[in-house]
């Protein structure tokens, strides 16, 4: 493949919304790379779809240091994917990365110790080929690392100049304000939360997303499609190159039960009464909420890719849809 050169008119069409109360404004739609740029992916496929991201204005792209499979690969592809013409645009993207989960074994490779977040940030950049990212999360609350500890580390991450924000990521909204306050202590910004949020996954509603504003929090939700379950994908059963039914998918072929899709089926009519399809209607239904600076999706082709951006052209519903939605979710 030629060395990569972007898009010119890359900003044309793009919406950028503000993360929170800070300088940072994010694309409303964002990439994330947890599956299909592993090790088990082909990466003259994957590099086309990181590239139709950037080329259409999607300046974030979101990794984990366990992102793959197996464990590390997405990173270590994503900095093939830099070193290959996409690094060139260094100062144009966001990238975060994120330490909380299983990574290595032993006592130190999960959780929310200092010296698990320390020494999986060094080997995330390593992989990429970067000197600093632009974001770190601690990807999980750690019940049993005081929140001290986990939040001091993001603290002295940023000190040393290896990220230049900090996030948290699936904490309540309890363990949300008490990592905020720690970070408030020692005047480090919270710059995002990342939280799942999808018309099926709605636990953020009540307290999480008022707090978030309150503090001026930015809000990036991930698994804006439910994996694929909020798509056309399992409208004729499953089919083989789904998630579901990969092995190294993490959506069970028990979780596209009748039930769930009785109701995308009925999503799907208001989508199309919408003319739009049900994966772009599911992502402007959560940007229709300004608390939402971004939507976090995975994409396995570039078509899947274009047609998630074309969401952007239509983020506002009539009452009468918004109560037909409810009606269907309730
Ligand atoms: N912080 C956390 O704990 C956490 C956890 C999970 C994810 N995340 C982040 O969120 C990102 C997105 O998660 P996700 O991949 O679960 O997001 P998602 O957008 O809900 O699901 C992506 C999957 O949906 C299907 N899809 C996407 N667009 C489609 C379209 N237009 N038409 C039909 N099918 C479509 C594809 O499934 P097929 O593969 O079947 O084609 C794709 O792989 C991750 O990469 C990661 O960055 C974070």
């Amino acid at each position: 493949m030629d060395f990569y050169k972007a898009n010119e008119k890359r900003y044309d069409d793009m919406i950028y919304r503000r993360c929170g109360r800070s300088g940072i404004r994010l694309p409303a739609i964002s990439l994330g790379l947890w599956h299909n740029f592993g090790s088990v992916d082909v990466f003259n496929h994957f590099i086309q779809i990181a590239h139709t991201a950037f080329d259409n204005g999607i300046t974030h792209f979101d990794l984990a240091n366990n992102y793959g499979p197996v464990y590390g690969s997405a990173e270590e592809n994503f900095g093939r994917i830099l070193k290959k013409g996409l690094g060139h645009y260094r100062d144009e993207l966001i990238i975060s990365s994120k330490a909380g989960y299983d990574m290595w074994q032993g006592p130190y490779g999960n959780w929310g110790s200092r010296k698990y977040l320390m020494a999986s940030l060094d080997q995330s950049l390593k992989r990429m080929g970067l000197e600093y990212v632009d974001i770190f999360y601690s990807h999980r609350p750690d019940p049993r690392t005081p929140i001290e500890e986990t939040m001091g580390a993001l603290v002295d991450i940023v000190r040393q100049g290896k990220a230049l924000y900090v996030g948290i990521s699936n904490y309540d909204d309890v363990q949300a304000r008490a990592a905020l306050a720690v970070l408030k202590e020692h005047k480090v910004k919270c710059l995002i939360h990342q939280p799942k949020y999808s018309m099926f996954e709605r636990w953020v509603e009540p307290k999480l997303l008022p707090l978030l504003e309150e503090e001026g929090v930015g809000v990036i939700a991930f698994s804006p499609l439910a994996q694929g379950l909020l798509t056309n994908r399992y409208l004729q059963g499953i089919p083989e190159d789904s998630r579901a039914a990969k092995s190294t998918g993490f959506l069970q072929l028990n979780q596209v039960t009748e039930e769930v899709i009785a109701k995308v089926r009925r999503l799907n009519e208001v989508a199309i009464g919408r003319e739009q399809t049900l994966a772009e209607m599911a992502l402007a239904w959560l940007l229709k909420d300004d608390r939402v600076t971004s939507v976090l999706i995975g994409a396995s082709s570039v078509a899947q890719l274009e047609d998630n951006l074309k969401a952007l052209k239509n983020l506002s519903f009539s009452e009468e849809e918004l109560n037909t939605i409810e009606g269907i979710l309730a």
